[in-house]
């Protein structure tokens, strides 16, 4: 009997949540919402890839929609003029980064570019980054870093094929590509292949960041439902301080042996006039950058800045500039009539020479490729959570401040109100009126104020990499069948399956292949 009572009560107390809930949402004017449960909220409904998940939600209940992670309230868009209402109109109020905990370890105590929320403090670390780190004329002081790393790629790969068919696994070279680049721009170092300085240090540095992408990749249930976080179930948060810890005494270890160096460079040129004042700006590296604004202002570039900025841009550049060429190259892979033209492209306004950067203006094909990997694999298919710090109205429903945001990206660019046979991998859509800047319809790097400010580095690297590929060999698909194209879960949409393929040096190439 009492069982049966207690039964009764729980069953009234859930209708009579849900209705009141329902009353309570329709008297606010919230955007349409699923059914949820008690403290879970939707969490229930959520499965990986997450944006495939709130993908299927938004076909039924439409491109705005009001869910809760438990107890957070979160706003999902998935349409491009949504995005312009969150992104272009109301960017100031969605400015804000939500705090998880990652970003209380892995983002500097929230300190971090990618982290911090919309303040003086982080307008001016964007400053930093836009105008000191990745503005072109920087980027551009760096081309021969990309350079030397792409060739160093392709010299492998020449070796590794004896000259005849061989499998390669692209993955991992990519991977190892663009940490590389990134090593090399903002330390000056390499950490995988020849020439490694220190291999103690570089596979500590290696192991330090792979783990950070693994934390930052467990979705934590504890940001959502704050008893689990008192838990700590799976140990996450223990596992993240110790990266944390590991992660700074490396990169104050790389200031360090910077600052030592600069302060000898000082002293030398203090003492003969005739230092080469080129040699000496070509080899600056971010962290240089950095120091060199620490001396004019301490106070302010303490070492806890740099270190914060520099992680986070090893992190945001990083995976995904790999994982956009790994996507790009399956494609290709299962698209040979694509993959000639860009051949024919490069053949033709490069000739018998290897790619340089200076050449990507010229390949207007190959940039086509490149949007249209980015349309139909964004590596961060919902870009990065945004949070409002205001209520606001969007879609003409209101939002409350506090609410975290989630653009589908993923699922605006196979909008088939936007693209025609959206989910096929034509790039010649690309070709013609630049149909790209209409509206947000293509926003691999979000829009607004928090939009990617390493897009142009990103493009780079991703064109370089690419080009020099296809110019160097032939490629083909391991057997008959088509490149499995299933993502993986992942905060950055990895592919489920490593890319793997068949290549060999093309002959017309043989000669400059064999003199790298
Ligand atoms: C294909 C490669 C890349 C893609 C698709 C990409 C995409 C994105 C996206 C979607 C965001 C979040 C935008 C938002 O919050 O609305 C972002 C943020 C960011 N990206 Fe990238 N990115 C790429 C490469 C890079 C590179 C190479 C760098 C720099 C080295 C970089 C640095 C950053 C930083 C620092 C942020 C945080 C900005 C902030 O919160 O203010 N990204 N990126
Ligand atoms: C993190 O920042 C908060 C203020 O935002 C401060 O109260 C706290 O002490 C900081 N924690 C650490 C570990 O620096
Ligand atoms: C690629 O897309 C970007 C917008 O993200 C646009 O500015 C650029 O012009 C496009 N390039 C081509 C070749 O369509």
């Amino acid at each position: 009997m009492d069982i049966f009572l207690s039964i009764l009560a729980l069953i009234f107390f859930f209708v009579f949540f849900s209705i009141s809930k329902r009353l309570l949402q329709s008297h606010k004017n919230l955007p349409p919402s699923p059914p949820s449960l008690p403290i879970l909220g939707h969490l229930h409904l959520l499965k990986k890839p997450l944006h495939r998940s709130l993908s299927t939600l938004s076909n039924r209940y439409g491109p705005i929609l009001s869910l809760r992670f438990g107890s957070r309230p979160v706003l999902v868009i998935s349409s491009a003029s949504l995005a312009e209402e969150c992104l272009s109109k109301n960017d100031i109020i969605f400015a804000n980064r939500p705090r998880l905990l990652a970003g209380k370890h892995i983002g500097y105590n929230y300190s971090a570019i990618g982290f911090a929320s919309y303040s003086p403090h982080w307008r001016n670390l964007r400053r930093i980054a836009t105008v000191e780190i990745l503005s072109s004329n920087r980027i551009q002081m760096f081309s021969a870093v990309r350079i030397q790393e792409v060739r160093s790629l392709v010299k492998d790969l020449f070796r590794d094929s004896e000259s005849g068919k061989s499998v390669v696994e692209l993955k991992s070279k990519f991977s190892e590509l663009t940490f590389n680049v990134m090593m090399g721009m903002i330390a000056g170092k390499r950490y995988y292949g020849d020439n490694v300085v220190d291999l103690k240090e570089a596979k500590w540095f290696r192991e330090i960041v792979k783990e950070a992408m693994v934390l930052s990749e467990a979705s934590n249930f504890g940001d959502f439902v704050p008893v689990l976080g008192w838990m700590d179930l799976g140990g996450v948060e223990k596992r993240m301080v110790r990266m944390a810890k590991d992660r700074n005494e490396l990169f104050q270890a790389l200031i360090n042996e910077h600052q030592r160096k600069k302060k000898k460079v000082d002293f030398s040129s203090s003492m003969e006039v005739e230092i080469d004042e080129e040699k000496k700006k070509k080899k600056k590296t971010f962290i240089d950058v950095l120091l060199s604004l620490q001396e004019t202002e301490p106070e302010y570039y303490t070492d806890q800045i740099i270190k914060g900025l520099l992680s986070a841009l090893l992190a945001a550049g990083t995976d995904t500039s790999a994982l956009t060429t790994e996507w790009a190259m399956s494609l290709l892979l299962n698209h040979p009539d694509v993959l000639e033209k860009a051949k024919v492209e490069l053949d033709m306004h490069v000739g018998p020479r290897l790619l340089d950067e200076s050449d990507l203006a010229k390949l207007p094909y190959l940039h086509c490729i490149i949007n249209e990997t980015l349309r139909l694999y964004p590596v961060a298919p919902l870009l990065v959570p945004h949070e409002s710090s205001e209520e606001s109205i969007v879609g003409g429903f209101n939002v409350a401040r506090g609410t975290m945001l989630l653009v589908n990206v993923w699922a605006i660019h196979r909008d088939p109100e936007l693209w025609e046979d959206p989910t096929d991998f034509k790039p010649e859509r690309f070709q013609g009126p630049q149909i790209a800047k209409e509206s947000l319809k293509l926003i691999p790097f979000g829009h607004g104020r928090r939009a990617c400010p390493g897009a142009s580095l990103a493009v780079r690297m991703v064109g370089l990499a690419l080009g020099t590929l296809i110019q160097c060999f032939e490629w083909e698909r391991v057997g008959e069948e088509k490149i499995d194209m299933t993502e993986g879960p992942g905060l950055t949409m990895p592919k489920a399956q490593p890319l793997k393929a068949v290549y060999k040096p093309r002959h017309t190439m043989f000669n400059l292949l064999s003199q790298l």
